[in-house]
């Protein structure tokens, strides 16, 4: 390292603590694919955990090739506490969709904080000219927000299925109790119209 010169020892940093955060989120993913029972959601995760694996190797590379590499035992630090936290996420909400829906909205930040990670590295690489580090940030960035925006629509879903699983069906209407009484001959609707969640594709 000592022979880095101060633009390549700001980038390596740079892609290193990123490193450090797919790392953890590796662990983080796996944790939550094993606690997902929605199939198209799990699917989802899965690619994701794919994707997130395919992250870190393209920063491990780049930041060989930069000359860096002894930051990477950090990444030792990031699983330790993604490890402490798994067991945390177990015990989420009451429910079987609440704690889906838990682990949506901790997914659903860190994607976007991912997106600000490599957002911030990318402008970093194209303001020292390092074109190669800003394609590689863009192009990770791109996947994150894919993931991002297929959270948003799972945390809607996911609230939803949590008002089916928890509150019986006379309470969910007109909770300000003005619009109209509850209508007690409707039966609960047992699963809510599933929308084709789509794998995002390139
Ligand atoms: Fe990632
Ligand atoms: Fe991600």
């Amino acid at each position: 390292m000592a022979d880095l010169n101060e633009r390549d020892t700001k980038v390596v940093q740079y892609l290193s603590e990123a490193y450090g955060k797919e790392k953890e989120l590796e662990t983080s993913l796996e944790a939550h694919i094993a606690m997902t029972t929605k199939a198209p959601y799990k699917k989802r995760l899965q690619q994701h955990l794919r994707e997130t694996k395919a992250h870190a190797r393209g920063l491990e590379r780049r930041i060989k090739k930069l000359g860096g590499g002894g930051q990477l035992t950090q990444t030792a630090v990031g699983k330790v506490m993604a490890v402490a936290k798994g067991p945390l996420h177990m015990v989420r909400g009451s429910g079987e969709q609440e704690k889906m829906l838990k682990n949506a909205k901790t997914e659903y930040f860190n994607e976007h904080e991912e997106i600000a990670t490599y957002l911030a590295i990318e402008t970093l690489a194209e303001k020292v000219g390092d074109r190669e580090t800003a394609i590689l940030a863009k192009g990770i960035r791109r996947e994150e927000e894919r993931m991002a925006k297929f959270l948003e629509g799972q945390i809607k879903s996911l609230s939803g299925a949590v008002v089916s699983e928890e509150v019986p069906s006379a309470q969910r209407k007109a909770a300000s109790g003005s619009r109209r009484r509850a209508a007690p001959k409707r039966p609960a609707k047992a699963k809510r119209a599933r929308k084709p969640a789509r794998a995002s594709r390139r």
